[in-house]
């Protein structure tokens, strides 16, 4: 494909229907502040989905999902055989979620597809775009289901007993996704593509700091997940002198105290977050028997999340007094590096474009981590207004998505031909 037909694709990038649509996917949950809230596997996520796939179908492509219900929007190329190119993001939200983690990433997806059909453009290898399931883990925990069962780091059969806040169990939410959605082609789970490259928000603030259009992103840092179970006895608040307590939520007190000395780092590197607690039997006058909380840890240096995540549960089991604890590692991504000649392909194009770019790293984790074992993988960044994202007031403008998904159309319709 010849740099002229590049150039002409990326121009069709239109900035009005590519926000029209984002707004769109904005009010399918929509929550004060301008955020969302679209929970995977929900009647919300159907009516999103449905919409993504009109709009693509009119673009000319077609949908099928995979029994990890991942939604795939399919463009063929000249040669139909060849490994598709494929991009794509997730279409889920965390319960305060804003309008462009993860939805940014689909709707720059299918504004390729909208170009390429406005400019009637042909490519060498097939064109994917993809939504993963459960992306972002806050209705079932983990993340990253979907991209985890498609690339086989997870089996999804084994994610089926988790159960969500009011006890459904995943298995019973994707069947019922499956079954809406029982008229679209079912394809077989994971396949190798040419190269993945995923457009997102930075979620940070450096691009912003910095003044800079566009992020070229060189890899993401490690997770490790643990739920943590502190298990003591009820009793009355009144009555029942503290010396004869077994008290779960000071048990809880206890360990997080220790796990913030455990996660020190004066070079503030390393992220410790507990964001999750449930209490019972959650009575002011009541002592606590049970309460379990969520432990998210990351760092980009493998050795550090090794040495630091393998020390939660001794250092927790150390801490407690008069109760017990269960402690169940739930989620696992190791540092991931992005493939140089997709990294150096988005830098062309972003640099031949006039965009502004700079290398930086991912603090966020994304489906592309689990992308990377499969085949060459990068990632696209676009600023966040303050580096705010998990929040409503999470923001990107119409210019620097566009921006964003000019560049993910040249890097495509390179990679397509390559
Ligand atoms: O938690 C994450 O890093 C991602 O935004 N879900
Ligand atoms: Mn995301
Ligand atoms: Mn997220």
């Amino acid at each position: 494909m010849d740099e002229a037909e590049i150039a002409a694709a990326m121009a069709a990038v239109d900035q009005e229907r590519q926000w029209s649509r984002l707004e769109a996917f904005g009010r399918l949950g929509a929550i004060a502040g301008n955020g969302v809230n679209r929970a995977c596997l929900t009647p919300l996520d159907r009516e999103a989905r449905r919409l993504l796939i009109r709009w693509a179908e009119e673009a000319g492509a077609v949908a099928s999902i995979d029994k990890a219900n991942n939604l795939w929007l399919r463009r063929p190329g000249q040669n139909d055989t060849l490994a598709p190119v494929l991009t794509g993001s997730h279409m889920d939200t965390q319960p305060a979620g804003g309008r462009f983690d993860g939805m940014y990433g689909v709707l720059a997806g299918l504004e390729l597809l909208s170009a390429l059909a406005d400019t009637k453009t042909v490519t060498q290898r097939p064109i994917e775009v993809v939504a993963w399931t459960n992306e972002e883990g806050s209705r079932f925990a983990p993340g990253c289901m979907g991209s985890m069962a498609w690339s086989g780091a997870r089996a999804i059969e084994s994610f089926a007993a988790i159960t969500d806040h009011n006890g459904i169990r995943f298995d019973d939410a994707l069947a019922e996704q499956m079954a809406a959605e029982s008229d679209l082609p079912l394809r077989p789970l994971g396949y190798v593509p040419h190269a993945y490259v995923e457009a997102h928000i930075e979620q940070g603030p450096l691009l912003e700091a910095e003044g800079v259009e566009i992020g070229i992103v060189t890899g993401i840092q490690g997770s490790r997940w643990f739920n943590v179970i502190i298990k003591g006895e009820s009793a009355h608040a009144g009555t029942t002198p503290l010396a004869l307590r077994r008290d779960a939520m000071q048990g809880m007190v206890q360990a997080v105290t220790a796990l913030n000395r455990l996660t020190e780092d004066p070079d503030d590197v390393l992220r410790f977050t507990v964001g999750r607690v449930s209490v019972l039997p959650n009575s002011s006058n009541s002592v606590a028997s049970e309460v379990r909380f969520s432990i998210d840890l990351r760092h980009p240096d493998a050795a550090v999340l090794t040495a630091r995540g393998d020390a939660v549960r001794p250092t927790i089991l150390s801490a407690i007094r008069h109760v017990e604890a269960e402690v169940e590692e739930s989620f696992t991504a190791a540092p991931a590096a992005f493939a140089t000649d997709v990294i150096s392909t988005i830098e062309t194009v972003a640099e031949s474009a006039g965009f502004s770019h700079l290398r930086l790293a991912s603090g966020a984790f994304h489906d592309a981590q689990f992308v990377v074992p499969i085949c060459p993988t990068g990632m696209i960044f676009i600023p966040s207004h303050k580096g705010i994202s998990h929040n409503p007031a999470e923001y990107s403008s119409p210019e620097q998505l566009t921006a964003g998904t000019r560049v993910l159309v040249g890097t495509m319709l390179r990679l397509s031909s390559s």
